[in-house]
């Protein structure tokens, strides 16, 4: 297959070392409005690799099977929907879109064309998470009662000011929730269904005069199932803390911390697996390093292979969750 990349910036790497040494597809073109980030992007995929800066362009000439969209979240609508339309599959960056709105773009888009959208929620399915959600669904310590999410890590100035376009409503459209705690979130949505209704908050705390958007944020939610969660992130941590995901269910706890996940009975911890060993840890820790699996997934989805990937559709939910804590939060950022 042929792969197109849009956006050059930091997670461009993770994708770049998925897909060569995934041997997923060939990476024939790359796109950025930087001309520096294309020469370099070129010089380490190797090989026959033409170089745009207007992604239109790269997509009416080279005609990719797949583009991967790696941009600021204000462009994702656009750059997929256009793939889509020029008949191309697309691996997009989360957060899908900018609100659930426009993400439902995208699923018509999808749904028009006949085209695919594969999001990248790669928490979902490295080793802890993917057992966590078997253990919920088959129940074999009866039935998921409680979540409580926990995302605490630290961001400053500099991450904002550097970007460009971190830190704005208008091109990341909301802070922590939109950016870093979005994939804890869906992870709430993934183990624990459709949510029936949630109220929360959010507070600029850390970065004030700097971002316009939030940096901290929780809310208490209630499932379709009857499952209760409790959710609290923030950017404004001393330093980035693990994760931390506990699962009650009626016989046993599960709890995700640093990369492994334990069974809590009593005061007995046992480690049932971590994420330390497999393959395809390309990109920081922080990320989950689940983007190979996440592609690989895709990737055999065009061979056939009845995989399960993140399809836009389901991408959506958490967009929906995270505007329902900006709606109810008494306290209003914009
Ligand atoms: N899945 C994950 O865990 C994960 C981790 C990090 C980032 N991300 C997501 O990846 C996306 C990019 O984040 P990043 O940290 O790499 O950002 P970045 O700012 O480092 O890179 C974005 C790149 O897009 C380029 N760009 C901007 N406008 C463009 C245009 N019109 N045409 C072509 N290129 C354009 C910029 O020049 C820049 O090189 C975001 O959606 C972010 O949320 C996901």
């Amino acid at each position: 297959m042929r792969t197109a990349i849009i956006g050059l910036g930091a997670i461009s790497e993770t994708h770049i070392a998925a897909v060569k040494h995934g041997g997923f597809s060939t990476i024939i073109a790359v796109c950025d409005l930087k001309q520096e980030r294309v020469d370099a992007a070129i010089e380490k995929i190797g090989g026959d690799v033409r170089g745009y800066n207007d992604y239109k362009e790269m997509i009416d000439r080279e005609k990719p099977d797949v583009v991967h969209v790696c941009t600021p979240h204000y462009l994702h609508r656009d750059m997929a929907v256009y793939a889509l339309e020029a008949g191309c599959d697309v691996y997009l960056e989360k957060p899908a879109a900018m609100n659930a709105s426009q993400a439902n773009e995208i699923v018509a888009a999808s749904e028009k064309t006949g085209k695919k959208v594969c999001v990248s929620f790669q928490n979902r399915v490295i080793p802890t998470n993917a057992l966590a959600k078997e253990i919920v669904d088959d129940e074999r310590y009866g039935k998921l009662r409680g979540i409580r999410a926990e995302m605490t890590w630290s961001r400053g100035g500099a991450y904002y000011t550097e970007s460009g376009w971190r830190g704005t409503w208008e091109k990341e459209g909301g802070g922590v929730l939109m950016n870093q705690s979005i994939h804890t979130l869906d992870l709430m949505y993934y183990l624990g269904g459709k949510v029936k209704d949630m109220e929360g908050s959010v507070a600029l705390r850390r970065n004030k005069g700097v971002i316009e958007v939030e940096d901290t944020a929780e809310a208490t939610i209630w499932f379709e199932s009857g499952v209760e969660g409790i959710f609290y992130a923030t950017n404004c941590n001393f330093k980035d803390s693990s994760v931390q995901i506990e699962l009650f269910f009626d016989s046993a706890t599960l709890f995700l911390y640093r990369d492994a996940l334990y069974l809590v009975r009593g005061n007995d911890l046992e480690k049932l697996t971590d994420n330390r060993d497999y393959s395809g840890t390309e990109g920081k820790a922080c990320w989950g390093n689940g983007h190979t699996m996440m592609m690989k997934r895709f990737y055999d989805s065009f061979e056939g292979e009845d995989v399960w990937y993140c399809d836009i559709k389901d991408a959506v939910p958490v967009l929906e969750m995270i505007e329902k804590i900006y709606s109810t939060s008494k306290n209003k950022l914009r």
